[in-house]
């Protein structure tokens, strides 16, 4: 019998194992390989873990869900470099479990804001942010500045990071509450917004 392609055409069940094998064989070829590629495994130079502080504004940051209308994910698209700076890449997200990339924009993209502005500047954003940006429609959150941390839960979340494979070590996590005492939410906040995309400045 010579081959035909109208014969797997005309039969169903073997045209979707076929595309079922050709779809991972392909699949598999361009994903496996990222795996053991450097520039998608290796953190950018000076690339650090969290400092406590931050760590902890990072986890208001997920509470408060502010992905819901933020991306920190900059793609490499002229559009998007002229506004944002360089585009993200891998290296910049080595240490964030879980990434907060998103994909909605009701607000800018923050994978750069790091330095762009004070810290009194986000102080007076976070409490209403119509104190700066008039026409904003983001919520205020005014119970941040008014809520202490609480030290001691730093330390099982610095250890569940460190089965993950974050290089924290032990006296780190010992030492992390004292960076906390006395801090409020929007501290830490703060100092985990201010942190963001700094290591790689270059605009445009
Ligand atoms: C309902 C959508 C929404 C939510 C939720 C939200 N934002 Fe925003 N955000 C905006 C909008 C819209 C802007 C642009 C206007 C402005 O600057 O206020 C903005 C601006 C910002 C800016 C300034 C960015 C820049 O480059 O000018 C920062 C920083 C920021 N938001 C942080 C946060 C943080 C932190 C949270 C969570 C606590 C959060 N946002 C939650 C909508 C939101």
């Amino acid at each position: 019998m010579k081959f035909s392609h109208e014969w797997i055409e005309k039969n169903p069940w073997l045209l979707i194992a076929l595309v079922t094998l050709v779809v991972s064989v392909g699949g598999a070829v361009e994903i496996v390989p990222l795996f053991f590629q450097k520039s998608t495994t290796e953190p950018v130079a000076g690339l650090k873990p969290y400092s406590p502080l931050r760590l902890a504004g990072r986890d208001i940051y997920t509470r408060e869900g502010c992905y819901n209308c933020h991306s920190q994910m900059i793609r490499p698209f002229r559009a998007e470099t002229e506004r944002y700076g360089h585009y993200s890449v891998a290296g910049e997200f080595v240490y964030d479990r879980p990434f907060q990339w998103g994909s909605k924009r009701t607000g800018p993209d923050l994978a750069r804001v790091g330095g762009r502005y004070s810290d009194e500047w986000h102080r007076i954003h976070l409490d209403n942010p119509r104190h700066v940006v008039p026409e904003s429609n983001m919520p205020n959150y005014p119970w941040l500045a008014k809520t202490k941390l609480v030290p001691e839960e730093i330390i099982p979340k610095m250890n569940a990071l460190r089965r993950l494979g974050v290089p924290y070590t032990e006296d780190e996590v010992k030492a992390a509450p004292d960076e906390l005492v006395g801090k409020t939410e929007q501290d830490a906040l703060i100092a985990y917004l201010q942190g963001l995309g700094t290591l790689i400045k270059a605009r445009r």
